[in-house]
């Protein structure tokens, strides 16, 4: 009984049911598709076999192959007397030792391969001590598991998918699979990266756990191809009964797209050009870094009064008050003006801040973060001269809106930036209105302004928002 169940793990062994596959047989006619072969090359019981010969009746060639001998039978029984007429094989095979070229070759076309190849993953399969793999080399001379994973964890079923793909290279087909998610994304960008002919590829979203009582994100991949076919784009359905995509992801202008319908929308914004986008200074302890101003005193976040000279705190502005467009009301000691300063030199420069840092010691000398060890005690992290900018323009990174912020001046100080925002410095207003309006997106090109220091208006926009998609 447990070898029984174990040769099922190693199989990879789901049988669909019938009712689902000839939802998927139904999905392959709606697109207009009629089959002269079909070919399920893991078929098992065979319900894809006798669910496609009910939905494509005038097929003239049909072949299953499987490794299970008890299933070849079954399967042999569930088409061979419902479908006299039709030119029927099913053969007892295993996958990795077939010469699927040969066979291939001799179907007439269109050829549909269709099925459910085994979710197994070559990893559970080492633990069990099985064989089931692609060996080192097999009848068709394709390299074995280890050249195509670098040993690392491979679905069974992408293998055998790529191999699938492969075979309708330059024909005239469908494939039609059951697969997990993430073995459909892989499949794909193997074949486009591969330059393989595909006219069209969709991906139908279903419930595993409803049809097979397996957790895992499983889809219908759907690939048309032909001799021209040279798209790299598929289209994500919802359901096997969606009428419309819900979005497509590919390799527009040759780079991987999870969303190819924004990217189109965006893509002038990408180049480079540009340097000089800054995150606001880190210092992970608000309770001694920040201020603010209670009956005309500083006060820290212990709510102490906090007496120290004008010329080091410094007003600040974090995520929150940049999308409530809030003036500064918190200031913060900012102890070193680049980060090859060392805050000692407080000591002298600004004794009463330094003693400020030196009384809350046991606060700052705790701060977790690696970045602050073996660096000079009190240290904050992000501080330049570009934190001292008069101008800046500034987004928040904790907020999705994609909004920028004019940041000025604030009683004639430059305003810093806690490090939740990402800005752009520049020193003088003009410059920072200039790079504020491009940056507003609904700002026609044409807008007329004029140009400053060569930087051309797409580049400069381009170069804020790249870093934020
Ligand atoms: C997920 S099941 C799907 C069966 C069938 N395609 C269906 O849709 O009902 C995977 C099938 O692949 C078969 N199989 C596993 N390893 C194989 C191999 N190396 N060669 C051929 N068939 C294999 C299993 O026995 C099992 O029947």
């Amino acid at each position: 009984m447990r070898d029984q169940k174990q040769r099922k793990a190693e199989c990879g062994d789901f049988q669909t049911p019938l009712s689902l596959a000839r939802e998927v047989c139904s999905l392959i006619a709606r697109t207009g598709f009629r089959p002269a072969s079909i070919l399920e090359p893991t078929c098992g019981t065979g319900s894809f076999l006798k669910a496609s010969l009910e939905t494509f009746p005038d097929v003239s060639r049909v072949l299953g192959f499987e490794i299970n001998p008890q299933y070849v039978l079954q399967a042999r029984d569930a088409v061979a007397h419902a479908f006299p007429h039709t030119s029927i094989d099913v053969h007892q095979s295993d996958f990795f030792l077939t010469r699927w070229s040969e066979i291939v070759e001799a179907l007439p076309e269109p050829i549909l391969v269709i099925g459910n190849p085994p979710w197994v993953t070559n990893t559970a399969l080492s633990t069990w001590g099985s064989n089931n793999l692609p060996q080192k080399s097999n009848l068709d001379n394709l390299p074995g598991i280890d050249a195509l994973t670098g040993k690392s964890n491979f679905d069974i079923s992408e293998w055998m998918l790529r191999q699938t793909i492969e075979w309708l290279n330059g024909k005239n087909g469908v494939l039609a699979m059951l697969c997990k998610t993430t073995v459909a994304r892989k499949v794909l960008s193997y074949a486009w990266q591969n330059g393989l002919r595909i006219e069209s590829a969709s991906l139908y979203m279903l419930d595993a756990r409803e049809y097979f009582r397996a957790s895992v994100d499983a889809c219908l991949l759907v690939v048309r191809s032909n001799p021209t076919g040279n798209s790299q784009e598929c289209q994500v359905f919802r359901s096997l009964h969606a009428q419309q995509p819900d979005s497509s992801f590919g390799l527009p202008d040759g780079m991987p797209v999870a969303d190819v319908k924004p990217y189109l929308k965006w893509k002038d914004l990408t180049g480079t050009g540009l340097r000089g986008w800054r995150s606001g200074i880190k210092h992970d302890c608000s309770n001694v870094f920040e201020l603010r101003i209670e009956r005309g005193n500083l006060v820290n976040g212990l709510g102490e009064c906090v007496d120290i000279a004008p010329e080091v705190p410094f007003p600040l502005l974090k995520s929150s008050d940049l999308a409530a467009h809030r003036k500064p009301h918190r200031w913060m000691l900012i102890p070193q003006r680049a980060m090859s300063e060392d805050p000692i030199h407080l000591r002298l420069d600004a004794p009463k801040a330094w003693k400020h840092l030196t009384a809350h010691a046991h606060l700052l000398d705790r701060r977790k973060s690696s970045i602050y060890r073996n660096r000079p005690r009190f240290s904050v992290f992000g501080v330049g001269p570009y934190s001292f900018a008069h101008w800046k323009i500034a987004i928040s990174g904790l907020y999705k809106k994609l909004e920028f912020v004019q940041v000025p001046p604030f009683l004639e100080s430059p305003v810093v930036l806690d490090d939740t925002c990402y800005f752009f410095h520049v020193s003088l207003k003009k410059h920072a209105t200039y790079c504020t309006n491009w940056l507003h997106p609904n700002l026609p090109e044409s807008s007329g302004l004029p140009s400053f220091s060569g930087i051309q208006s797409g580049q400069l926009r381009h170069n804020f928002l790249i870093h934020l998609i």
